[in-house]
């Protein structure tokens, strides 16, 4: 339609600006110091979606970060569409690896760079302009609502209880979200499975204070020696997770789905390159692909213990701490999970430490039908905008509340997103290509024109 895009190259500057006066917003979930800025953020969020046609929209206090809830009803009888997002950043830290401040936006290379310019608010805030966009062209043809919440990055943890409160308010026929990537510009997809997570800290204690290396070195357990080794041993040499019980659940992908996905475009010696990497490593038996796609993982994502400031201190450490993540498939449950770890982990344990283990956060995968008008619907509005029909694919990722939606809402949610691995969402140098910031406001209002179609 060409009504669509003369719209979007008349407002482009204005959208981008107002993108950036969101990002400059330091609304970082898991730190206390910026509760100020996630209110902030809130506020921003709330005039947008009221300038942008909402005709209500209220910021409704949680137990944690709030949560901003529009709406436009044209007509009851009709299907509604809820947006879901994330107000939310990852910390910005190792801040010196960033080539500009992680809070100014900036473009170079026909990207913005900032923190959250991808994940989510680059992708979230399409949502608020298409939606703009499609008031402003009288093209509305679905009741709209938006939930976007602030602490998705911390695991969500007051959305569920939210969602069980608010059952009435969020009715609605599908659940939009832009939050995943696609293959390439030129090779759209739709993300149709996310995988569930279990994240756990452990603490492992050897002698009662930190000792003299020298005097008690040898003779006295050193619970960083023990940590590193009981972390080692989660995993085999085919890179198989050993916790007993770990793969029960897991669904075995049939071969003709397999085959499926193997046609799917990925080149290994780029994927390699783009990350300084000679080979890679993953479970045996699996594609790259499917290692992040329909397999289990374990990662350590953080460890630490004695000394680690400049120079040289002989300390044999009385603790030692990690932060272990595994990657779930659907059918396998996180509460289950973490019970199977914390039984291995602290029955590997050797004599002469203590071990502790707790769950800081989970969530289970999800997986998304193809065979549904909303499925259908985002097939032909990237078809319609990318000239491509979109491949199904399945991330690596996690997004543990879209399988809570539909446990407590019923709503099964379709993930249109526009992102790229090369965005580097939680890392230095976060960006998000202006195309694809662009070419996802185009493409959202085919969504509900044919979404409403289909729907009938
Ligand atoms: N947007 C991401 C998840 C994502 C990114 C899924 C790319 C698929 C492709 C989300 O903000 C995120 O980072 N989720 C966390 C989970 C959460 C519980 C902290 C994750 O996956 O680590
Ligand atoms: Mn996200
Ligand atoms: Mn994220």
């Amino acid at each position: 339609m060409e009504k669509i895009k003369n719209y979007l190259e008349e407002n482009k500057d204005r959208f981008l600006e107002e993108l950036f006066d969101l990002i400059r917003i330091p609304s970082i979930s898991a730190k206390e110091e910026h509760i100020d800025d996630m209110f902030k953020a809130t506020k921003y969020i709330q005039q947008k979606l009221y300038d942008a046609g909402a005709d209500k929209v209220e910021v409704i206090p949680t137990t944690g970060h709030p949560v901003i809830y529009g709406e436009k009803i044209i007509d009851p009888a009709k299907p509604t569409v809820l947006v879901y997002g994330h107000y939310d950043v990852q910390p910005a830290e190792p801040i010196e690896l960033w080539k500009s401040p992680p809070f100014e936006p900036e473009v170079r290379d026909g990207k913005i760079f900032a923190r959250g310019a991808d994940d989510d608010k680059g992708q979230m805030f399409m949502h608020i302009k298409a939606f703009e966009l499609m008031n402003r062209l009288n093209l509305l043809t679905t009741n709209v609502k938006f939930m976007i919440e602030g602490e998705e990055e911390v695991g969500s943890p007051s959305l569920k209880q939210f969602c069980i409160d608010n059952k009435e308010k969020l009715k609605a026929d599908i659940i939009l979200i832009s939050d995943t990537t696609m293959i390439a510009n030129d090779i759209p997809s739709i993300t149709v499975g996310l995988r569930g997570l279990s994240y756990m800290e452990v603490e492992v204690t050897g002698p009662n204070r930190d000792l003299h290396s020298g005097l008690y070195g040898g003779a006295v357990a050193n619970p960083i020696n023990i940590l590193t080794k009981m972390i080692a041993s989660l995993t085999d040499e085919n890179n198989h997770i050993t916790i007993p019980g770990f793969y029960d659940d897991v669904e075995e992908v049939s071969k003709e789905e397999r085959a499926e996905m193997a046609k799917a475009p990925f080149n290994l010696k780029t994927y390699k390159n783009e990350l300084d990497i000679d080979e890679v490593v993953g479970e045996k038996g699996f594609s790259t692909i499917e290692r992040t796609g329909i397999r289990p993982s374990l990662d350590v994502n953080g460890i630490w213990g004695g000394y680690i400031e400049k120079g040289a201190k002989t300390v044999l450490p009385s603790k030692a701490y990690a932060k272990i993540s595994m990657r779930l498939v659907p059918n396998q449950n996180s509460k289950k999970i973490d019970e199977l770890f914390i039984k291995y982990f602290e029955s590997i344990a050797p004599k002469g430490v203590k071990v502790k283990a707790k769950s800081l956060h989970g969530g289970e995968g999800y997986v998304s039908p193809t065979d549904t008008p909303a499925y259908r619907a985002a097939s032909k509005a990237y078809t319609e905008t990318f000239g491509k029909k979109p491949i199904p694919t399945r991330s690596g990722g996690s997004i543990p509340i879209v399988s809570d939606f539909e446990e407590v809402l019923g709503i099964k949610s379709i993930l249109m997103g526009f992102g790229l691995d090369s965005d580097a969402i939680h890392s230095p140098n976060e960006n998000y290509p202006l195309f694809n910031f662009y070419k996802g406001i185009e493409t959202i209002p085919y969504f509900y024109k044919y979404y409403s179609e289909l729907k009938k």
